[in-house]
């Protein structure tokens, strides 16, 4: 019936070629998801009983979080899933707890809370409506408590049933320093000094290590256990194709899988890409994958990665660090560092320091000492491409000239006219 429909037909591939969404096939995972769940099982004095996962775009941070959650949850643990992308995070994190109160009904969490109210003598008469004047004590109550009070509270309720809480947060880059001062300073008191079952799992870019982990202030993220996001390696790779394609009655070649795996190069998201585009443009399940069906998904993927990986992570670098990638760039993609430096025009130590951060990030390699080489996160065709000078042609009419905004949450520019009224759109 769905070969009619007016609207088109349903795509029929096994693929998840989308940012946060849990692949057909998790590969490659197996060492980080023991490491971190022997951790949670061990309890608060174990080290990996709060870890944080880092790692470039694309790296599969969000889908092991997902699966993390997934297992503890499945374990019998509280899960409290939250992002740090917009502000608001501790706000959230109360509206989550007062949620699980709701969703895990046994917690009885206005019980504790309750017990103080009545310890304080507000004397209300408990009739046949008990529960709720419970209740409306128990939110106005809330109301005045703090982050730390409802975090405590959600724990020792857990732990009175056996159970442990998990917090976890994704897009930890983009926290807040203020929030991400306080939740630091009442985690630390939670799950370290009060050693309450609170265990916690963050995901975030590799910046991180210059943000969150460099400010003294946020001594908790500092001391959490760090798990740098693992390359696939070819073999899983070949896995994480063949798998869902065989499982939704596809087939592919053994050179087609052989040349897919190897161009996946490590990144999972350029897995689900090449898989996605390979199926659509072969005509499986019906037809084979062949070796001219994974060339050109390649290729076209390759254009997506850029997209969606590439530019996004060349908008999130400074005007300067640009200008020390595009003089690596200009070079050939390796150089020294005094070289880069005199090329860009920057002072040597401050060229020394972004160098090394824009090493530890991901985009710079070091082949020896005091040389750097560009790696495949922003490479060379991309840094000539945004900052080539806009070409001289006869001026466009203004109708036409669109806003080409960079929006990093949407990974993708804004598509409105020039001088548009409201907000930015993608699509
Ligand atoms: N272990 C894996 N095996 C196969 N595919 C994976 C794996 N991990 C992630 N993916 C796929 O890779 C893509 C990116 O994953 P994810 O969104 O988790 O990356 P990320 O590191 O969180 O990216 P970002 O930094 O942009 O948030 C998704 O399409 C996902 O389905
Ligand atoms: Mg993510």
């Amino acid at each position: 019936m769905a070969q009619n429909s007016l609207l088109g037909r349903p795509s029929t591939s096994p693929f998840s070629p989308h940012f946060g969404r849990t692949p057909h096939s998790l590969v490659g995972r197996d060492s980080l998801l023991a490491e971190v769940g022997g951790g949670l099982l061990t309890g608060p004095n174990d080290p990996r009983y709060t870890s944080i996962f880092m790692g470039v775009r694309g790296s599969g941070k969000t889908v092991a979080l997902n699966e993390v959650e997934d297992r503890a949850a499945g374990e019998g643990w509280v899960v409290l899933s939250m992002d740090a992308g917009t502000p608001g995070l501790l706000e959230r994190i109360t509206q989550a707890i007062s949620q699980a109160d709701r969703t895990y009904e046994a917690l009885n969490l206005a019980e504790i809370t309750d017990r103080r109210s009545i310890e304080k003598g507000i004397g209300i008469r408990l009739g046949p409506l008990e529960g709720k004047m419970a209740t409306t004590e128990h939110r106005d109550h809330g109301a005045t408590m703090g982050l730390r009070e409802h975090l405590t509270y959600l724990v020792q309720a857990a732990q009175r049933h056996g159970a442990s809480v998990l917090l976890t947060i994704d897009e930890l880059q983009g926290i807040d320093r203020v929030e991400g001062r306080r939740l630091s300073n009442d985690l630390q008191h939670i799950t370290r000094r009060a050693e309450l079952p609170l265990a916690f799992l963050g995901a975030g870019l590799l910046e991180l290590k210059h943000t969150l982990l460099g400010d003294r202030k946020m001594t908790f993220f500092h001391r959490c256990e760090h798990f740098d996001m693992p390359p696939l390696a070819t073999e899983d790779a070949a896995i994480g194709l063949a798998g869902p394609i065989q499982s939704s009655g596809g087939t592919i070649t053994g050179t087609a899988l052989a040349l897919g795996s190897k161009a996946v190069n490590g990144s999972p998201y350029r897995l689900q890409v090449i898989g996605d585009i390979a199926w659509k443009t072969s005509g499986a399940p019906d037809s084979a994958i062949d070796t001219p069906d994974i060339e050109a998904a390649i290729a076209v993927a390759a254009e997506v990665v850029d997209a969606k990986i590439s530019v996004a992570a060349w908008h999130d670098l400074s005007e300067g660090s640009q200008r020390l990638l595009e003089a690596i760039g200009t070079r050939g993609g390796t150089t020294t560092s005094a070289q880069a430096a005199q090329d860009s025009g920057i002072d040597g130590k401050t060229a020394n320091d972004a160098l090394r951060r824009l090493a530890d990030t991901g985009y710079l390699e070091r082949p020896g000492h005091g040389t750097y080489r560009l790696t495949d996160l922003v490479p060379r065709e991309i840094i000539r491409r945004e900052t080539e000078p806009p070409q001289t042609t006869p001026p466009i009419p203004a109708a036409l000239l669109k806003c080409r905004k960079w929006m990093p949450r949407a990974k993708a520019y804004c598509v409105l006219s020039k001088n548009h009224t409201g907000g930015c759109r993608s699509k």
